[in-house]
């Protein structure tokens, strides 16, 4: 089959807020992202993923959409885009932006009628969105239509007093949910997906594709998520997107999906499936949640780190897509700690773990995801008063764990290791103040390890993180086989190590890496060594292989073997 532009090259996303601020406001914005366009191709970078630039009231950093057809003013203007877009594409680097499809903001000029009986267009706009009317409990006081929990920790139940009615959203207040069954809205959306592709973009990341669909019996449950996730008609509604634009613009399209089956995974994104090019699934992205106690649900609640889960996420999706689709490996996204401080050791080993998961997972076949800071071992924040977060979901859930029984200082330090800002604390440049990101005081505080953790003090050292990641990333793209191979992993279940063969046609690599701090062994006697040389290690030197072999803590090592010889 013909290798399409997007499996021959690496991503990497922007968030735009925290990646470079051009005109020194403290905000990330679209010129700041132009000047570092030379960064990218030195990263072995070929696609930019950006995180939402459309004018929004911020509550969720842009994905929260005020007007999808302006830039925001934080972040410049079209013109500024047009440039970014044309520079790019001269480069050879190509762009995708975020399309946020679930959702606009409640300051949106749909949602102002929509709530508003008095507004000339409140009945066409009405039916955009999701409505339903109170329930009364049994002292006649009005209650919510369901207890339905959102993905912030709230009510999915917003109380809109002029129509006596409650409104959907299944992130912030300030986010009401869409109503995809509504004709002339998907006409809208359509015209503004096809305005944005003819400014020359190169595809989308679809934000929360998944939830498109609601069930609209409402059913009472708690927290009720199965009502508004992956309900099979949303997949009508991306069908009808891909037919109409995606197929035909031939763009590139990420969709975000959690969780699906076999079949959910091709309709979404097997090889001449409408709707997806690739899915973003977070199968590998919790790999340390450990339900033991009742007053924390999902991510907050940490436990041990299970390495076999992060493998098994990544067999499933192999296992699913071989020969029928195309795969996607990334450590996180903007939503995910830091993984350095997740699965690495920001503090002893940071730079010897870094390297260690730059091995583990960008020697894996499917096109890679690189989160912008990650190349350099960007930790998670180390803030010490909850005023100095800005995720719209801390605050709720931090309210959650206070209202729980939690003391300030447990729910703090639940919000330090798990929390979004983890991810969004401004790009480390240099050592300068804050971090060379900007010269005015940042929208969110710069991490305190800045003056050691930046790009500046990395490059020129040979072996420094930054520099492992471009090797590795270049790597990638130089070498086919890495992209196309097959992944076959050793003693898949072993807690400790994450060890796999990537068997391409001429090349095969065969990489050994320990998660632990303390010396893991590895059975290798079910597989063949012969041909294996080293090519990479984070060790001062080289390891000769045999039957079995002992992993330092935190080690990496690459071997390859090349099969014409
Ligand atoms: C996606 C985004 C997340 C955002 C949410 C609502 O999950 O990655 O950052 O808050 O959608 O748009
Ligand atoms: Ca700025």
């Amino acid at each position: 089959m013909e290798q399409k532009w997007w499996q021959k090259e690496n991503i990497y996303q922007i968030y735009l807020r925290s990646f470079y601020d051009s005109n020194n406001d403290g905000i990330g914005d679209i010129q700041g992202v132009t000047q570092k366009l030379e960064y990218f191709k030195s990263l072995g970078i070929g696609i930019l993923w950006i995180s939402p630039h459309y004018d929004s009231p911020m509550d969720d950093n842009g994905y929260d959409v005020r007007n999808y057809y302006k830039v925001s003013e934080d972040y410049g203007t079209l013109e500024d885009f047009r440039d970014l877009l044309h520079k790019a594409h001269e480069l050879g680097i190509r762009i995708i932006t975020d399309l946020v499809l679930n959702h606009t903001s409640d300051e949106h000029e749909w949602f102002i009628a929509a709530k508003d009986p008095q507004h000339p267009n409140h009945i066409k706009y009405h039916d955009y969105y999701i409505w339903q009317k109170p329930k009364f409990d049994s002292n006649g006081n009005k209650i919510k239509p369901t207890r339905w929990i959102g993905w912030f920790g709230d009510s999915t139940w917003e109380y809109n007093p002029p129509t006596d009615e409650y409104y959907l959203h299944i992130f912030s207040k300030k986010m009401p949910d869409l109503n995809w069954r509504n004709e002339s809205l998907r006409e809208d959306m359509k015209k503004m997906i096809r305005w944005w592709l003819d400014q020359g973009i190169n595809g989308f990341r679809v934000d929360a594709s998944n939830h498109l669909e609601k069930n609209w019996d409402f059913p009472d449950g708690f927290p009720g998520y199965e009502n508004f996730s992956s309900i099979p008609r949303h997949h009508d509604y991306l069908q009808e997107l891909g037919k109409e634009i995606f197929v035909p613009y031939d763009v590139l399209t990420i969709g975000e999906s959690g969780g699906a089956s076999k079949e959910e995974a091709l309709k979404y994104a097997g090889y001449g499936s409408n709707e997806f090019n690739m899915l973003i699934h977070f199968g590998h992205c919790w790999a340390d949640v450990d339900n033991h106690d009742p007053r924390l649900m999902g991510k907050w609640s940490q436990g041990n780190l299970r390495v076999a889960s992060i493998k098994r996420s990544y067999q499933h999706w192999y296992e699913m897509l071989e020969g029928k689709g195309w795969n996607i490996i990334y450590w996180h996204n903007h939503d995910q700690p830091r993984v350095v401080s997740h699965y690495g050791n920001d503090s002893e080993y940071h730079d010897k773990s870094a390297k260690m998961l730059a091995t583990s997972l960008y020697f894996m076949s499917g096109t890679a995801i690189c989160y912008q800071g990650e190349e350099i071992g960007m930790t998670n924040v180390k803030y010490n008063q909850i005023s100095q977060f800005r995720d719209v979901e801390v605050f709720t859930e931090y309210q959650n764990f206070l209202d729980r029984g939690f003391s300030k200082q447990e729910a703090l330090e639940i919000i330090q290791s798990r929390c979004r800002d983890n991810a969004r604390t401004p790009m480390q440049w240099n050592s300068e103040e804050f971090a060379g990101f900007s010269k005015h005081l940042p929208w969110i505080d710069v991490h305190s390890d800045y003056t050691s953790i930046n790009v500046v003090s990395q490059n020129d050292d040979p072996d420094s993180v930054l520099n492992v990641y471009r090797m590795i990333l270049k790597y990638r793209v130089e070498n086919s086989d890495i992209m196309n191979g097959k992944v076959r992993f050793i003693e898949l279940d072993d807690e400790n190590h994450y060890c796999y063969e990537n068997i391409g046609e001429r090349k095969d690599h065969l990489i050994l890496t320990n998660f632990r701090e303390f010396p893991v062994s590895v059975n290798l006697s079910m597989i063949s060594l012969e041909g294996y040389n080293l090519l990479y290690t984070n060790e001062s030197k080289g390891m000769l292989l045999s039957k079995e072999v002992l992993l330092d803590g935190y080690s990496a090592y690459v071997y390859i073997r090349d099969k014409n010889r």
